[in-house]
């Protein structure tokens, strides 16, 4: 992180919307931002109330907000709400109904075009063949699928009946399935016999009986035929999608659910070894994933195509494919693969293909491209392009410079957006024909959002002083808790600076023109390829291994992911450090998180750098990673030579 602090506190080029952009943009200068913005911190329940009036309510509700038991917030009490309705049925009402929501692209080439209408009837089809199962409102379902149309007909069936969705992400194990499942105590799951990834199929049905053979309390699984892989059915449990839909009825009232009723639960890594499940409700959420995606992605319905390339296992996937997209009725593209496959150029393809105007990606994608080489973007025409987006990291400012350069032409500003799985939305990022953008900065925060930077003892920092990513004001979408650990919800992120000062694990600054640098977590979650991951989380997958003893993960610098995964093993008394055994170790935490948590390092130690009363210095481990002097104070460490040793076995590692 060091170079990234000195790149940007040393960054200086500002690139202003053009003319023409601001001309046409929802937002058309810097003092209407700021007027808006400030206007919306001095009366945040009036403007929060006006957005939410873009909705449609089936009652409405009496209060905005209610803050009285802080830090667990009630938006828009007494309102009664459908998501899904919102999605759908309210653009096909307007006679939008022929509008193609998604451009969909499978890895093997084959396509499909699918209207909001045939978005709607397939949801109602879907949402009638769950309930005639027993699924109803409350029920938890997970849902476990490929990037198809039907992931979001799941997620948008189970939002109509009022089940709570819980997204597992198609690249994590069968293990992580088992423990989202006790968790949320799903009833049901929803899954595909596979999907493609590069040119081969994930056998997502199968992952699914592997953790199902260690949970029993799934009474139903949906199964959509996708690859017409072998899958086992299992009589009375297991039912083919196609099938269940095929006599549904079109019909199914959407009916009005509480404002606070929860909608998803999505579970991310934290400081500990277990992932925390994000509960998010209904109403507010919707309100502001709503009016983000038109602000920031300064949406026009009838002329944009837009595409983001995140999985829907993701929170950009379900708030920036799913619903916030969805809710304005937008038109957007979805694709299944890798971006490699079968050729480093499929992005561009696409894009050119679907005349996409804004596309909205991850730095660690846009890494991997530079690397792979222009020859790859120039043989397609990116003209259509009007707007970039990132998110999920820092960027850094050569990765911006590229993007702004090579993808968009010179010519479209990027939005570099600083948001989390907590915050439900987009926090802070350009207002794209507004905020003039520098390389680097995801600039100021949204309207009604009031961030700020705190030093240890809870005052806001001057300009250029590191500190603290704080929020000081409740936002709509913020999550309402963590799933059945309120306390944990609390200690988490209102821990420091009272019950209403949201804390978001982030260190950050303000430059002298008021944009917010994010710099990087400050507790021990890494950001491997803008995915979090707890280093706690990697370690219990490697202490859960018979040969291993005790384990310590750290990050590193990694030129395309951003930060690599190294872990420090002690084995076992009488086990063989072997390359074999490194391998399996590697291919152990592939089957108990999955392959994005796969160690790029391993070494083996025998002893690990400990104070006297025992805990493991990690801060010493990272300087040894990070490939310089191991300068620290280390008065309080046990054994000196350990430090000497592991810092030679490690230099050794990596330059072999
Ligand atoms: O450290 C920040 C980083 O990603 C974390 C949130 O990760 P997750 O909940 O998985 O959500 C990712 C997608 C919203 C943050 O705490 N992060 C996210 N976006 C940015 C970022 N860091 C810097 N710049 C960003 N634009």
């Amino acid at each position: 992180m060091s170079n990234n602090i000195e790149s940007v506190l040393s960054e200086d080029r500002v690139f202003d919307p053009s003319e023409e952009f601001s001309a046409n943009a929802h937002v058309k200068s810097l003092e209407e931002y700021e007027a808006l913005h400030k206007r919306s911190i001095e009366d945040t329940e009036g403007f929060w109330a006006e957005q939410a009036g873009d909705l449609k309510w089936q009652d409405q509700w009496d209060q905005v907000l209610d803050w009285s038991d802080a830090p667990f917030a009630k938006w828009f009490v007494g309102g009664k709400i459908n998501a899904a309705e919102n999605c759908l049925d309210r653009h096909v009402e307007a006679g939008n109904g022929d509008k193609i929501a998604i451009h969909w692209v499978g890895e093997p080439g084959d396509t499909r075009d699918v209207t909001y209408a045939e978005l709607l009837e397939d949801t109602c089809k879907f949402a009638n063949a769950m309930k005639s199962r027993g699924i109803s409102a409350g029920d938890r379902v997970l849902i476990y699928m490929p990037m198809v149309p039907e992931a979001a007909v799941a997620m948008l069936a189970c939002a109509r009946i009022g089940a709570v969705h819980s997204v597992v992400f198609g690249g994590f194990s069968a293990q992580s399935i088992v423990d989202r499942l006790g968790d949320s105590e799903a009833t049901a799951v929803i899954t595909a016999d596979g999907g493609w990834r590069r040119g081969g199929v994930v056998p997502l049905k199968k992952n699914v009986d592997d953790a199902l053979a260690k949970y029993d309390g799934v009474k139903t699984v949906f199964v959509l035929k996708r690859c017409e892989n072998d899958v086992e059915m299992q009589d009375g449990r297991d039912y083919w999608w196609y099938e269940e839909t095929a006599d549904a009825s079109a019909d199914c009232p959407a009916e009005g659910f509480d404002a606070e009723h929860p909608l998803y639960i999505l579970y991310t890594s934290g400081s500990t070894g277990k992932p925390k499940g994000i509960l998010h409700t209904t109403g507010g959420y919707l309100t502001y994933t709503n009016s983000t995606f038109k602000y920031i992605f300064d949406h026009k319905p009838d002329s944009d195509i837009y595409w983001c390339t995140a999985d829907v296992g993701w929170v950009t996937g379900h708030s920036y494919i799913v619903y916030g997209p969805m809710a304005n009725g937008a038109t957007q593209v979805m694709y299944e693969g890798a971006p490699n496959f079968p050729d480093w150029d499929r992005f561009w393809e696409i894009v050119a293909k679907y005349k996409v105007t804004t596309f909205y990606t991850a730095p660690t994608a846009i890494r991997a491209f530079i690397k792979a080489g222009d020859e790859h973007v120039d043989k397609h025409d990116l003209s259509s392009l009007r707007l970039l987006g990132t998110v999920g990291e820092p960027i850094n400012p050569e990765a911006w410079m590229w993007y702004r350069d090579k993808i968009g032409g010179g010519r479209c500003p990027i939005v570099d957006t600083w948001w989390q799985t907590e915050t439900g939305g987009i926090m802070i990022s350009p207002i794209p024909g507004a905020i003039p953008t520098k390389p680097g900065t995801a600039t100021r925060p949204f309207f009604g959002i009031d961030a700020a930077i705190f030093d240890e003892s809870g005052n806001p920092c001057g300009p250029n002083e590191g500190g603290k990513l704080v929020i000081r004001k409740p936002w709509p979408s913020m999550l309402r808790t963590i799933y059945k650990d309120p306390e944990r919800f609390k200690e988490t992120y209102w821990n420091e600076y009272g019950d209403t000062i949201y804390i978001a694990g982030d260190g950050a600054r303000t430059d002298a023109d008021g944009n917010f640098w994010i710099v990087g977590r400050l507790d021990d979650v890494l950001n491997v390829s803008g995915h979090r991951l707890g280093t706690a989380e990697v370690e219990s997958a490697l202490v859960s291994h018979d040969d291993v003893a005790e384990s310590a993960v750290v990050g590193r610098p990694h030129e395309i992911k951003g930060q690599g995964v190294v872990a420090f093993v002690t084995l076992k008394g009488g086990v063989d450090a072997t390359d074999d055994l490194k391998k399996e170790l590697r291919n152990h935490v592939g089957t108990e998180i999955g392959a994005i948590a796969k160690p790029d390092e391993i070494l083996f130690a025998d002893r690990l750098p400990k104070t006297r009363s025992g805990k493991i210095m990690r801060r010493l481990l990272k300087e040894i990673v990070a490939g310089g002097e191991v300068k620290g104070d280390t008065t309080t460490l046990e054994d000196h030579e350990v430090v000497a040793q592991l810092k030679e076995e490690f230099d050794k590692a990596v330059h072999s």
